[in-house]
């Protein structure tokens, strides 16, 4: 069998394109290449356009105009002992971070030096996620490192950059039922079959402890909740009342679930299926408030034409929630598109504040849990923004 880490081909860099890679910037778009852009999954050496080498990279294959993904670097040679290596330093970093859970993101793709790979640990089970097919030759490297070195009885692979539903088991079957987490004190089900992302929202870790921590006697609304994890987080930290809205039947199924699992009194009217815009402006129709109210919608802004449009979302969505913070009270919303900033997310929670006639006051500007490290060089793939806020009437 030939070896699928074996660099034949070179492709030459633009003029000063090779700036950002030397600061270690893994991406290169196509308009950066001098020569064509590979048409196979190979890796490919990557030199400016002096032809001095800058290290390998996998083509993007997976549609769009990013071209190539580093992965390794100057004199670096890819290689499975390199993978190891990189998977090695991973864990490491995990290992010393102390996560309270038996769930973590054990590879952050580009934040770990391994552009379009992404491995989650849920216990027993590690789900990999391939955004590219060029990771596909390799994987049995990444699988032994899971099975030898992790010790994992189960392996999942999802293919992001197909649009299929369900995983692949590699090691061990799909498992039957949804398999239960630890995350602090909070027992959850996550469904790695047929649940969203790799199975549950790891990134939100960090701020649903934070919830956790200013929710004592609180009446909450967990707007997009998935599978409920801030409304437990909220009501084992001794909130009156959590109310969970999300358009997804399976995923309020499994929220239900974690109520059970945390001995905690599941009521009827506490799981509200359907459209979270609706259901608010329902809500604040009838009246309601609640003390803290959490905003974590999908992803509004997937490229960059859809920025316009998801920044109206986000402000429509924030306007929503602002009417039923009652005053004085705290919304934590987010955004997990990478390509909304920091300013225009404000810009956007301003114009919603205006309109609702409120004036709110940043208390902390939250973002992804440790597990998901963001290169210093590659500011865009920090996706996730979570702001605690205070709410009160506009002065
Ligand atoms: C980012 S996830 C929320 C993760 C959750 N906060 C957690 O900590 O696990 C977004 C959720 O929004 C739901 N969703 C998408 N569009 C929706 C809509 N229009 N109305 C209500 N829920 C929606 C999805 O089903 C998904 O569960």
């Amino acid at each position: 069998m030939s070896d699928p880490f074996r660099v034949t081909d070179t492709v030459r860099l633009q003029p000063g394109r090779e700036a950002s890679v030397l600061r270690g910037h893994p991406w290169i778009y196509s308009g950066g290449l001098a020569d064509a852009r590979p048409t196979g999954i190979a890796p490919v050496r990557v030199v400016d356009a002096n032809g001095h080498g800058l290290g390998v990279a996998l083509p993007g294959s997976s549609g769009g105009s990013l071209a190539l993904r580093m992965v390794a670097w100057g004199e670096e040679r890819w290689g499975a002992e390199l993978l190891r290596q990189r998977l090695a330093e991973a864990v490491a970093l995990r290992d010393r971070l102390a996560i309270d859970s038996d769930a973590m993101r054990l590879v952050h793709a580009e934040g770990d030096g391994l552009g379009g790979l992404v491995v989650d640990r849920y216990g027993d089970t590690a789900v990999l996620e391939v955004y590219e097919p060029a990771w596909q030759p390799v994987l049995g490297t990444v699988v032994s490192f899971l099975t030898d070195t992790l010790h994992v009885s189960g392996v999942l692979l999802r293919r992001g950059y197909e649009r299929r539903s369900t995983p692949e088991p590699v090691v061990g079957p799909l498992p039957a039922a949804p398999v239960e987490i630890r995350e602090g004190r909070a027992r959850l089900p996550v469904d790695l079959v047929r649940g969203q992302k790799t199975g549950f929202f790891l990134d939100q870790r960090e701020n649903r402890r934070r919830l956790g921590e200013v929710a004592r006697g609180a009446t909450v609304l967990n707007l997009f909740s998935y599978s409920g994890a801030f409304a437990i987080a909220a009501l084992l930290g001794g909130a009156r009342r959590a109310v969970n809205v999300d358009a997804s039947r399976d995923a309020l199924g499994l929220a239900r679930q974690a109520y059970g699992l945390n001995d905690l009194e599941a009521r009827d009217e506490d799981f509200l299926a359907g459209d979270a815009f609706t259901v608010a402006r329902e809500l604040a129709s009838r009246g309601e408030r609640f003390d803290l109210v959490v905003v974590d919608p999908p992803a509004f802004v997937r490229r960059r034409a859809e920025l316009e449009g998801g920044l109206r979302g986000y402000k429509d969505v924030n306007l929503q929630a602002l009417r039923l913070v009652a005053l004085g009270g705290l919304l934590l919303t987010c955004s997990c598109s990478a390509l909304v900033d920091e300013e225009a997310f404000g810009g956007a929670l301003l114009a919603a504040a205006v309109d609702a006639g409120r004036t709110v006051r940043i208390l902390e500007r939250r973002s992804a849990a440790p597990d998901h490290p963001v290169a210093l060089a590659c500011p865009e793939s920090r996706h996730l923004k979570a702001w605690l806020c205070e709410v009160r009437a506009r002065r």
